[in-house]
């Protein structure tokens, strides 16, 4: 048994939202698969995000990248509906609504040119500072929003929960606390699977790399003359409570954002530190996190602290996801790098790699690992 348990069709390492709905998504679709994480599941960047499900404010002005995050959006519904019930968990999918609120005319352009092209796509609406007061009372100050009344948020944690109690049902092998030491390679240099700190693990189809920030020095035991250009980068949110919360959407202002939890909670994020692997709050941290509380107008200043965290987020050197099998390797691929959007991102990612699996498709060329090495 432990020797068929030591070989399957797909080992994925890395048990955060990417690496357990990789796995998720192939052992329903009839591989075996191993899930290993040096950790428990979700114990990274999993654990601190927010869950906010946002293509139109994490888009930036890139449209392929807008695509890429819609796509996934919109596997969502049906997705979290199939996990629940596999599960037998609730994982507060919600549509709260996102309101990118300007507090300055800069802002208002910046956010009017997106939704210039956006409402081309999706169903976004531009909203005056009149408007919004039916909309976010407390909002007033902006001087007007993009609206997408349509988005939404999940639970992350429970998510990942949910993927790894619905994957080890459906028969998927799962190994927490167990650290990749190197993999196995043939003499060609084929990657044949991993040996770690509890033994050697064969992969009969492809070693699955989507360790977030750890991504890069697990591929570095391969002595690789490439790197995986990841780094991690540091984002450091809290929670409020009050008796009535006075936010009712995910409302983003000034690179700062709020969400509103099921549970009563006010999520506020995030910070953008380079602090490498160093996941600690800092003292500036908090202090950054504060100086944002007036942008939600007058109550969120007054509500309790509940608590302040922080997470690495993966980040590749232009900021997108790098996807697909890694050069010059038979045998090896690569989920890393979705840097603020790895929740977002989880659903479209399960369905590339289940691609590349079923019948070789590669991801777009522009989320390509080689995409750094092309002259
Ligand atoms: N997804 C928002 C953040 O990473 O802060």
């Amino acid at each position: 048994m432990e020797e068929m348990q030591n070989s399957q069709d797909f080992i994925v390492v890395g048990a955060g939202i990417i690496g357990a709905m990789i796995a998720y998504r192939l052992v329903t679709h009839g591989y075996s698969v191993m899930l290993v994480d040096q950790g428990p599941p979700g114990g990274q960047a999993s654990r601190a995000a927010a869950g906010i499900l946002s293509p139109t404010a994490e888009a930036g002005s890139s449209v392929p990248f807008f695509d890429l995050l819609q796509a996934s959006f919109l596997r969502y519904p049906a997705l979290i509906e199939e996990i629940e019930e596999a599960s037998q968990m609730h994982v507060d999918l919600h549509q709260t609504g996102v309101i990118q609120a300007a507090l300055d005319d800069v802002e208002a352009n910046r956010l009017h040119e997106l939704y210039r092209w956006q409402k081309t796509k999706v169903a976004v609406e531009w909203v005056t500072s009149a408007q919004l007061k039916d909309l976010e009372p407390d909002m007033q100050h902006a001087v007007g929003a993009l609206y997408a009344p349509h988005e939404m948020q999940v639970h992350g944690p429970k998510l990942v929960q949910a993927l790894v109690r619905a994957g080890n049902h459906a028969g998927m092998v799962s190994r927490f606390g167990v650290m990749v030491q190197r993999f196995l390679t043939s003499k060609s240099g084929d990657v044949l699977g991993i040996e770690t700190t509890k033994g050697q693990y064969r992969a009969q189809k492809a070693v699955i790399v989507a360790a977030g920030s750890w991504a890069q020095s697990i591929l570095a035991t391969l002595d690789e003359v490439r790197a995986l250009p990841v780094k991690p980068i540091r984002g450091q949110i809290l929670a409020l409570t009050s008796d009535e919360v006075p936010i009712r959407h995910i409302v983003f202002a000034h690179h700062r954002y709020v969400v509103p939890k099921p549970d009563g909670r006010l999520i506020l994020g995030a910070t953008e530190d380079d602090a490498g692997f160093d996941d600690r709050v800092t003292a500036d941290g908090v202090a950054q996190l504060a100086q944002s509380f007036h942008y939600f107008g007058p109550r969120v200043p007054q509500m309790h602290w509940q608590a302040i965290w922080a997470g690495l987020r993966p980040m590749a050197p232009d900021g997108l996801p790098i996807l697909g099998p890694w050069p010059g390797r038979q045998g090896l691929y690569v989920a890393a790098g979705h840097y603020r959007n790895g929740v977002l991102l989880s659903a479209i990612t399960g369905d590339l790699v289940l691609n590349w699996a079923q019948n070789g498709t590669l991801p777009p060329s522009g989320f390509l690992p080689e995409r750094f090495w092309r002259s």
